[in-house]
């Protein structure tokens, strides 16, 4: 059986980037592999949430994850600030990731065009604690959206690394996966680029919007003018519509949509109100138990606790091999 560890960071609702990137693919792993889905407090913090938010932000991904179908009794759900033996194994790491491949990382150098005036050591060092929470319980699968390529691929030159520098082969490479053929990058409702929590409220249909607030939503997306000339490529705006009816809507109904796009006849409030109905019937049932679960707080806390228990057990078996790795003996 192989081990799976996933986490997403507790920065508000969870939007379908992350459902259709992470999670749903964390519900159907779970039958089959040890899995470990926690929740990544500890890299929220390079954004400096208040206590207050930061609870509130935890508490929502504990429940989505639950009501996604994340099943406590199968899979362990866990909160990372929960298992400090995290922190430590970030520490070791940290001792042989180098500055110049932690500058190149794509996500540090858009964190720094974001927002230049914070760019904190966190930022820096974030793809060596997604190292930590992966190698910690010795994961092979990593399932993740495109956005975390990058990322997997630096964890395997961190795991490379310590292996040789020790020379053991103590840790597995871990890969990325997804069940389709690539990984998924939902794009948002902008025009440009991938849907997230920092692109802005409109750009993102969350899973606990409402129907009324998702039709809103997707009838405001970008569009253009349309097609001046039969089978034309679509600009991104138009292709980012499509990706998104990919993932939500029957394939018959994607296809109805691209013929008509082909043959210049495609009227774009008719596709939007399909895809928005179609969005509206793929979350119906986690829409529903986030509901159910909000007000749950037995069941919530329940998980958790139970989550920990047994991420710590494994957290701390693997940090007492990696001390006698390292040298740390008692005396
Ligand atoms: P976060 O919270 O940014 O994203 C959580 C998960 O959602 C996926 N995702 C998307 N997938 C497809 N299309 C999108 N538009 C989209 N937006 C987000 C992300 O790829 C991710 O799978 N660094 C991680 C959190 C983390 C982690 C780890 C993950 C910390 N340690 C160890 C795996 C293993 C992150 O991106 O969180």
């Amino acid at each position: 059986m192989e081990t799976v560890v996933s986490g997403i960071r507790s920065t508000g609702k969870l939007h379908l980037g992350n459902y259709y990137g992470a999670i749903k693919n964390f519900v159907k792993m779970q039958h089959e592999h040890r899995c470990y889905f926690f929740i990544a407090d500890l890299h929220s913090l390079t954004t400096h949430p208040t206590p207050q938010d930061l609870h509130a932000n935890v508490r929502q991904v504990a429940i989505e994850y639950l009501a996604a179908g994340i099943d406590p009794e199968i899979a362990t759900i866990y909160i990372q600030s929960d298992v400090p033996e995290v922190a430590e194994l970030y520490l070791y790491m940290n001792m042989n990731a180098y500055l110049g491949e932690l500058e190149r990382a794509t996500s540090f150098k858009d964190k720094v065009r974001a927002n230049p005036n914070n760019v904190n050591a966190g930022l820096l060092t974030y793809p060596v604690l997604m190292a930590a929470d992966i190698l910690l319980h010795h994961a092979t699968k990593v399932p993740v959206g495109k956005d975390q390529e990058q990322h997997l691929e630096m964890t395997r030159t961190f795991a490379n690394r310590f292996n040789r520098m020790y020379n053991t082969d103590y840790f597995q490479e871990p890969h990325a996966f997804s069940f389709s053929k690539q990984l998924v990058k939902i794009p948002g409702l902008d025009g440009k680029g991938k849907m997230g929590k920092s692109e802005g409220e409109a750009n993102a249909v969350y899973l606990s919007d409402s129907p009324e607030t998702i039709r809103k939503k997707v009838m405001r997306a970008v569009t253009d003018s349309g097609p001046t000339e039969p089978n034309q490529q679509k600009p991104e705006a138009i292709q980012n519509l499509f990706t998104l009816m990919a993932a939500v809507s029957s394939p018959d109904t994607v296809q109805h949509f691209d013929d008509l796009y082909n043959r210049c006849e495609i009227r774009y409030g008719d596709l939007k109100k399909q895809l928005a109905e179609d969005i509206i019937a793929a979350t119906a049932p986690v829409r529903q138990r986030i509901h159910e679960i909000s007000t749950d707080n037995t069941y919530i806390s329940k998980a958790i606790r139970q989550g920990n228990e047994k991420a710590r057990e494994s957290a701390r078996k693997t940090l007492a091999d990696v001390r006698e790795i390292i040298g740390f003996r008692k005396f």
